[in-house]
């Protein structure tokens, strides 16, 4: 397997793994999931992949082919590409057209799912409460941003769609509407309940400081206090959209707990059978 960073995978030992650019560099997958292996007694590794782009579809062949691979996650860049590697998509992953979570189907082929949606709209209600109704500002349509999207709208909240290519924010609007749910291109970042940054402005693999923000100050400034400010984006764990949201006093949430969430739906994806509230609770104690 072309992978860049060095693994060293156990001769018949079942394994996941999470595919990126450079998940060796900080990506949470491995400590969340070694977490929940140690506390249901499954014998199994967990292992970053960093994978070239030029690589992923040979990677993906190659796991395929490996009886020993369990499923895991895909992270930056491959949630897009890696759709039409797999032999079944879920119907969310293929309205997304972006999978972050792999695992085995009964006939030894591997399926994608999206977990990001599901993981940003509970962490968002666990706040928030119901999100009917609320207006979210959604900054970037990157696998991501394209989750969130779709999963709040179809909770019900009333979505904006900004990206730096404006594009690509119209025709998933487009997209969205098609599939029956409302959301709204922005040529602007509008003010809003809820802000999410799901651009990769601020990210360092390395968890290094990072001044980037996604918007203006000028746009902090217009959001109402009470409003939330939410980044997707958990490398660094306080990034500087936070801080300038927290500077201000508002409402912030960090990329955290939706990667926990994210992580442990994937878990149970491979393991059905596993106990979501020690899954859950592993994994929590992994985090912190
Ligand atoms: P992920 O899977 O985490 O969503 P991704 O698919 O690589 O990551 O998407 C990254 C997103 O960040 C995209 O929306 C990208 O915008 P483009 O579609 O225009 O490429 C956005 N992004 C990256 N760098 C950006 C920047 N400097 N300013 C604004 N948006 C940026």
């Amino acid at each position: 397997m072309r992978i860049a960073n060095p693994v060293a995978l156990h001769p018949t030992r079942p394994y996941g793994a999470i595919l990126g650019l450079a998940p060796s560099k900080g990506a949470r997958s491995p400590v969340l999931w070694r977490a929940a292996f140690a506390a249901l007694g499954i014998e199994a590794d967990f292992h970053p992949f960093d994978v070239a782009p030029l690589h992923l579809a040979q990677v993906v062949a190659a796991l395929k082919a490996d009886a020993r691979f369990i499923g895991g996650a895909v992270a930056v860049p491959f949630k897009e590409d890696i759709i039409s590697l797999l032999d079944e998509v879920d119907g969310p992953a293929r309205a997304i057209g972006a999978a972050n979570a792999l695992w085995r189907t009964a006939d030894g082929g591997l399926a994608g799912a999206n977990t990001d949606g599901l993981a940003a709209r509970d962490c968002l209600v666990e706040i928030l409460g119901p999100l009917a109704g609320t207006r979210v500002q959604v900054l970037g349509l990157g696998g991501a941003g394209k989750a969130v999207a779709a999963t709040l709208a179809a909770a019900g909240a009333d979505i904006l769609l900004w990206n730096r290519t404006q594009d690509k924010a119209e025709a998933y609007a487009r997209h969205l509407s098609e599939l029956g749910m409302m959301a709204r291109a922005v040529g602007e970042p509008q003010p809003a309940a809820i802000l999410v940054n799901a651009t990769s402005v601020g990210f360092r693999a390395d968890c290094a400081a990072n001044d980037d923000l996604p918007v203006s100050s000028a746009y902090l400034d217009r959001l109402s206090q009470g409003a939330l400010v939410f980044d997707v984006v958990y490398q660094p764990d306080r990034t500087a959209l936070l801080r300038a949201a927290e500077a201000r006093g508002l409402r912030t949430l960090g990329g955290r707990r939706m990667n926990l969430l994210q992580a442990a739906i994937a878990f149970r994806l491979c393991f059905a059978d596993a106990d979501g509230r020690i899954v859950a609770a592993a994994m929590e104690g992994a985090s912190s």
